[in-house]
C-alpha cells in the first residue's frame, strides 16, 4: 500500500512513524510535512488546500490511500475531492465533517440520536442571546458554531465575560461566519476524555482513550492551547464508562449519519465529561485528535493501514486492530511565549540524539532545521512521546528524556500525566 498523509504537525509524524510500520505498507509520504517529518518520510510540498495539486500527486505516485489529518481540508471537502477521483480516502465527506464545523449541527444530531451531551439553545442574534443568559448559569459556556482553531469556546462565571463574548462574536464578527451563530450551553461537571474510533460508515472500531492537556501552565493553569501533552488510556475510562460512550455516543450518532444518508467514514472523536451521571459528549472532531494521535496510535497493533484503508472504502477489514497493554505520555516542547506571544527564536539542543534512542518517540511539529539546529518555528515544535507499562513509567521515561535536552526560548508543561510537578527543568534559557 502507498499511503499519502495531508498535514504537517505532530498528529501527521505520528501517523506516517506507525503506518509505515505495518508489514503491507510500502511507502508513506506526507504534504506538506514538516522537517522533522522529511527526516524519514518523503515530503511533498502540496498544501492540504491545495486540492488539484493533492489529486494530481496521488495519481503520479499511484497512492492507495491518503489520510487526511486536519479539519480544515476535510470541511473544505478534500475527502470527496479524492473520492469523485477514484483516490481512496481516509475521512469523512464534508458533510458528514458538519459534525465537527458547525457545533449547531452536532448538536441537531445528538439530539435525534437520542446520544447524552449538555443542553443548549442556538442563537443568531445579540439580543435573543443575552436574554437567555439568565435561563444558564453561571457558570456560562458560550460557543462560536464553526471552526475558530480553538479559540470559540468560553467558560467563565462572569456574566459581563459571557455577555462581552456574545457581543464579539455576534455584533464584531470577530470570528467571521464561524461566530455569526452561537451556542449557550448547560455547564457540566467532571473530568474529561477523549474517545475515538475508526468508522467505515457502519461499524465503529474504538481505539485507546486518552486524555490531553490543553492549558498552558502547569496545574492546568493559564490559556488555552493547541495541546500541551497527552497520555493514553485514560484512567477513568474503564471498560464500562467506555462501553456507555461508544453504545450511548459514537454508535447512535454513526448510525443516524448513515440514515440521513451522509454516512461517517473516518475518525470520530468524541470529547466527553464524565459526569457523575455517565459520559457525556463535550463535541465532535471528524479527525485524529492532536496530541492525542501522537499517544494512541503507538498503543495500537495489528494492521492499522489495511483499517483505515477498509474504512476509507466502506469495506469490511481483513485483520482487526488490537490495543497494546500498557501507557503512553506525550509531552509538547513549546515556544516560551506559547500561546499569546509566540517568539520564534529557540533552539532546541538533543533532540536528534534522543530520536536515535528507542525508548522514546519525538513526533516535530513546528519545529525547522537550519544551520545545523532545530529550530522552534511554531507554537508547538516538537512531541517527546514515551510508551512503557505503567503511566507513571511512561510519564518518568518521557521527562528522563527531556532532561536531557539544550537549548533556550522552548519550555514545558512538567506536570502531563501525573498530579505534581515533575523534577525537571519547566524552562531553558530565555524569560
Ligand atoms: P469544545 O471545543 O466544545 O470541546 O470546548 C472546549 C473546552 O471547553 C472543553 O474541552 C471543555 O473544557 C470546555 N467545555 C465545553 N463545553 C462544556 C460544557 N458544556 N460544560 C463544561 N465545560 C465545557
Ligand atoms: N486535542 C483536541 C483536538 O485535536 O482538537
Amino acid at each position: 500500500m502507498r499511503i499519502l498523509i495531508v498535514g504537517e504537525g505532530g498528529r501527521e509524524h505520528a501517523l506516517a512513524w506507525r503506518l509505515a510500520r505495518d508489514r503491507d505498507v510500502a511507502e508513506v509520504m506526507v504534504a506538506p510535512g514538516n522537517d522533522g517529518i522529511a527526516r524519514g518520510h518523503r515530503t511533498l510540498p502540496i498544501r492540504a488546500d491545495d486540492h488539484d495539486l493533492l489529486i494530481d500527486a496521488c495519481r503520479a505516485e499511484r497512492v492507495d490511500l491518503v489520510v487526511i489529518g486536519p479539519e480544515a481540508p476535510l470541511a473544505a471537502g478534500l475527502a470527496d475531492r479524492l473520492r469523485a477521483a477514484g483516490v481512496g480516502a481516509y475521512g469523512p465527506s464534508a458533510e458528514a465533517a458538519r459534525l465537527e464545523s458547525s457545533k449547531a449541527f452536532a448538536k441537531t444530531i445528538l439530539a435525534e440520536a437520542g446520544a447524552p451531551t449538555a443542553r443548549a439553545e442556538v442563537f443568531e442574534s445579540i439580543e435573543p442571546a443575552r436574554a437567555a443568559l439568565a435561563r444558564f448559569g453561571p457558570r456560562w459556556v458560550i460557543k462560536a458554531d464553526g471552526l475558530a482553531a480553538g479559540k470559540g469556546v468560553l467558560v467563565t462565571a462572569d456574566r459581563g465575560t459571557a455577555e462581552g463574548f456574545l457581543v464579539e462574536c455576534l455584533v464584531d464578527g470577530r470570528f467571521g461566519a464561524s461566530g455569526r451563530r452561537v451556542l449557550i450551553e448547560e455547564h457540566l461537571e467532571g473530568d474529561e476524555a477523549s474517545l475515538m474510533a475508526v468508522c467505515d460508515g457502519r461499524v465503529a472500531t474504538a481505539l485507546p482513550t486518552a486524555r490531553d492537556y490543553k492549558r498552558a501552565r502547569d496545574g492546568d493553569e493559564g490559556p488555552n492551547t493547541g495541546g500541551m501533552g497527552a497520555m493514553a488510556p485514560h484512567p477513568a475510562m474503564t471498560p464500562e464508562v467506555e462501553r456507555r460512550a461508544m453504545e450511548g455516543i459514537i454508535m447512535p450518532v454513526l448510525a443516524r449519519m448513515a440514515e440521513r444518508g451522509t454516512p461517517f467514514n473516518g475518525t470520530l472523536y468524541t470529547g466527553l465529561m464524565l459526569t457523575a451521571s455517565g459520559p457525556r459528549a463535550l463535541e465532535f472532531n471528524v479527525r485524529f485528535g492532536d496530541p492525542e494521535a501522537q499517544v494512541v496510535l503507538p498503543l495500537v497493533e495489528g494492521p492499522l493501514a489495511a483499517t483505515l484503508h477498509a474504512a476509507a472504502i466502506g469495506r469490511p477489514s481483513g485483520g482487526a486492530v488490537r490495543r497494546a497493554s500498557g501507557a503512553a505520555v506525550a509531552v509538547a516542547l513549546v515556544d516560551d511565549g506559547y500561546p499569546d506571544a509566540v517568539h520564534g527564536a529557540g533552539v532546541i539542543e538533543g533532540l536528534d540524539a534522543l530520536e536515535a534512542r528507542d525508548d522514546v518517540l519525538v513526533f516535530h511539529a513546528g519545529t525547522a532545521w537550519r544551520d545545523g539546529r532545530w529550530w522552534v518555528r511554531g507554537g508547538r515544535a516538537a512531541y517527546v512521546v514515551a510508551q512503557a507499562p505503567s503511566r507513571e513509567a511512561a510519564r518518568e521515561q518521557a521527562y528522563a528524556a527531556i532532561a536531557t535536552l539544550g537549548g533556550r526560548g522552548w519550555r514545558c508543561r512538567r506536570d502531563v500525566a501525573s498530579d505534581g510537578p515533575a523534577p525537571v527543568p519547566a524552562s531553558r534559557g530565555a524569560r
